[in-house]
């Protein structure tokens, strides 16, 4: 972020204290800060007392061998019991757990708490008969239908470890994912709703079988869940490998008696980018990540009995684990579950579905207010949007002004806004002001959490004064953090423990995010996004090396560099800059040859990792700027994307290379 960004974003002094009557009878007073910060362990001990354990803990936590954290040792647990079956021994089995609203109009399903254990019952029965057991690997891929819940909780019940991998993500994707943790057994659909069409899921789970299987990895079944009926093709049904949902979960037993794990036993694995080509499986386990996932739900969307929730994210990243299955359903919501894209059939779907359900708490991305923003604000003044109260936002820095005209316009400045900051790694949100507490500043996650240590420190490890900014680390280990990096306890030290290390001031190592913040003058945190080398495209994460290794892979490309430039709808937009091999450079010559190879690196792009990864712009360089030693000065090309005069090139080992490349640009050489 340039400093010009910076000063501009902190010369705002807007501010919104919280409303009387919310504040009056919120979840979460002023005082739990205190006593959290007084004794954390006991304050997260008060908070795990909102679930059922079957056998209580013997310590709170055991910090003793770090980074590897252990929580409420010795405590048993049943993640699915707590998300439904409890729900309905307490007698709320009539209350709607998912208000399901499929992309086609009109294709609305309710699910009781009742009919939800059924089935989480049954399909758990159905996949100990497919043979899966305790601490098994199980891949999900699937659309957002029930289904997709009911089999994550499914595999909670039963021990087996879930992984998710997000709907959109290209077959290459899914294979090496399910090769990574070895994964038994496949969950999917036939297809989704998308634009109005049927999109097929099942034919990209058929190449990442068989690409597994070449691998050395061989699937044991797929189970498959009928929703568009689209045609599977000659080849699309192995009867030797394919079950499908409804002639095996819909027809096994709903009797199925949950056993406890220990509260440290895997619950999933989650795939994220980080700064290498390899995506890193984060693990989280059981009675840690549950009890962080409910209280922090609970706490910062002030849940009250009667709440209409509805997260519009995936579950196919971790806020559709968190805040859609875990911590919800945990703390028994009525929530929206929404198939489709926010603009079939039209631009006002989802104020039309919040007016539909009367949905009183909100949780969406910046990059969607941002779209919705674009639009006007005729589209959502056509809905009676009355029942909000409470509005949260995730997954990148909210700009001020998209931030107050989803207060103002989305929330008729009744409610306030949370700005959420987490990650795939801590599991649950951290920081975020608190909606009955903390005066919310648009643009700013305000402060830690009650109990979670969290500090902006310079360099050296120091906690920087009020007015300046540094790297965002957390000092003390919180219930939802990540384990480890499935199967790679070396590179979750390095990743994440090794920047602040335990030393003579420091007893043991500290969290580095990732990310940089500032602190305001009233200590207030600013999150500024990513200083290493990830990008973050409407609120997911994108490695850059992981898609220059893609744009490697196709025969045409010498050498590729990839940078995250910033973009008005996306937050920040894949821009990637190519050295074509020779052979290619010769046919990209002729004419109209150049926009073809573009147009098919960014096709490859996409079958390689997926749509969100395609490149807004490639540029076909002769050169890319190379320090001595031969690293990438992607800070130089970033100032190429993003327009900008180009910086300092004295490292350069060629300095008149940046002049090639922006000649290059200049004369339009882009997509
Ligand atoms: C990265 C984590 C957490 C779920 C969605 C993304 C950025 C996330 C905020 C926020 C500023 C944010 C950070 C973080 N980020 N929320 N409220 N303000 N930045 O999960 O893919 O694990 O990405 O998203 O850069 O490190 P993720």
């Amino acid at each position: 972020m340039s400093d010009q960004t910076l000063s501009n974003l902190l010369k705002e002094d807007r501010r919104f204290e919280p409303p009387a009557d919310l504040a009056a009878a919120a979840n979460v007073q002023e005082e739990a800060y205190a006593r959290a910060d007084a004794d954390p362990e006991a304050f997260w001990a008060e908070q795990a007392e909102r679930l059922s354990w079957d056998t209580p803990w013997s310590q709170v936590l055991d910090w003793s061998d770090p980074p590897f954290a252990k929580w409420f040792v010795d405590g048993k647990i049943n993640a699915a019991y707590n998300c439904v079956d409890r729900h309905v021994e307490e007698g709320r089995g009539d209350k709607v757990a998912i208000h399901f609203v499929g992309e086609p109009e009109g294709d609305t399903r309710d699910l009781t708490y009742s009919e939800l254990k059924d089935l989480v019952s049954q399909a758990a029965n159905t996949l100990a008969d497919l043979g899966v057991e305790a601490g098994d690997r199980v891949a999900i891929y699937m659309p957002m239908i029930p289904e997709a819940i009911v089999a994550m909780l499914a595999c909670a019940r039963i021990g087996a470890p879930h992984m998710v991998v997000f709907g959109g993500f290209s077959s290459d994707a899914l294979a090496s994912r399910i090769e990574d943790c070895q994964a038994k057994v496949v969950i999917t659909s036939d297809g989704g709703y998308r634009r109005g069409a049927a999109s097929g899921l099942k034919p990209a789970v058929d190449e990442a079988v068989a690409k597994a299987a070449e691998a050395g990895h061989q699937v044991e079944k797929v189970l498959v869940v009928k929703r568009t009926g689209q045609d599977l093709g000659p080849d699309g049904w192995n009867d030797d490998l394919d079950v499908w949902w409804h002639d095996s979960v819909e027809k096994a037993s709903t009797e199925h008696t949950p056993e406890a794990f220990d509260a440290e036993h895997p619950l999933f694995i989650m795939y994220t980018s980080g700064t290498t080509g390899k995506p890193k499986g984060i693990l989280h386990t059981t009675g840690g990540y549950l009890t962080g996932a409910a209280y922090t739900h609970w706490a910062i969307f002030d849940l009250k009995p009667d709440d209409v929730y509805w997260c519009t994210a995936d579950i196919g990243w971790i806020t559709g684990h968190s805040y859609i299955t875990y911590g919800p359903l945990a703390n028994g919501v009525t929530q929206v579950l929404y198939e489709g894209t926010p603009d079939s059939p039209e631009r006002g779907r989802w104020w039309k579905i919040i007016e539909d359900n009367k949905v009183t708490i909100f949780y969406t991305a910046p990059t969607a207010i941002r779209s919705f923003m674009k639009q006007g604000r005729e589209i959502p003044d056509q809905r009676d949007l009355s029942s909000l109260r409470l509005l949260g936002s995730v997954g990148e820095p909210i700009n001020p002004e998209a931030y107050v005209w989803y207060r103002h316009v989305i929330g008729g400045d009744r409610t306030p806004v949370v700005d959420t900051w987490w990650q795939t790694e801590t599991g649950m949100i951290l920081i975020s002001p608190l909606p009955g507490v903390t005066p919310g500043k648009p643009g700013s996650a305000m402060i830690p959490l009650p109990g979670i240590a969290a500090d902006v420190v310079n360099e050296e490890g120091e906690s920087v004064p009020d007015g300046s900014g540094g790297y965002l680390v957390l000092t003390q280990p919180w219930p939802a953090m990540l384990r480890t990096i499935w199967g790679d306890d070396e590179r979750f030290k390095d990743t994440y423990w090794s920047r602040f290390p335990a030393n003579a001031e420091r007893p043991t190592p500290w969290y580095f995010a990732g990310d940089g913040a500032k602190k305001d003058d009233d200590g207030d945190l600013w999150i500024l996004g990513r200083v290493d080398d990830v990008m973050n495209v409407s609120g997911h994460r994108l490695s850059t090396t992981e898609i220059e290794s893609a744009l490697v892979s196709h025969p045409k490309v010498a050498e590729a560099a990839v940078v995250g430039a910033k973009d008005e709808d996306t937050g920040q937009a894949v821009v990637a800059f190519v050295i074509l091999r020779d052979e290619a450079i010769a046919e990209a010559d002729e004419p109209g040859e150049g926009e073809d190879v573009v147009k098919e690196l960014r096709q490859h792009v996409r079958t390689q990792i997926g749509p969100i990864a395609t490149p807004r712009q490639i540029m076909v360089v002769p050169e890319l700027p190379k320090t001595r030693s031969g690293k990438i000065m992607r800070r130089l090309l970033r100032d190429v994307a993003e327009h900008r005069e180009v910086g300092d090139v004295t490292t350069l080992a060629d300095s008149s290379v940046m002049d090639l490349i922006s000649a290059g640009v200049s004369s339009g050489k882009e997509d």
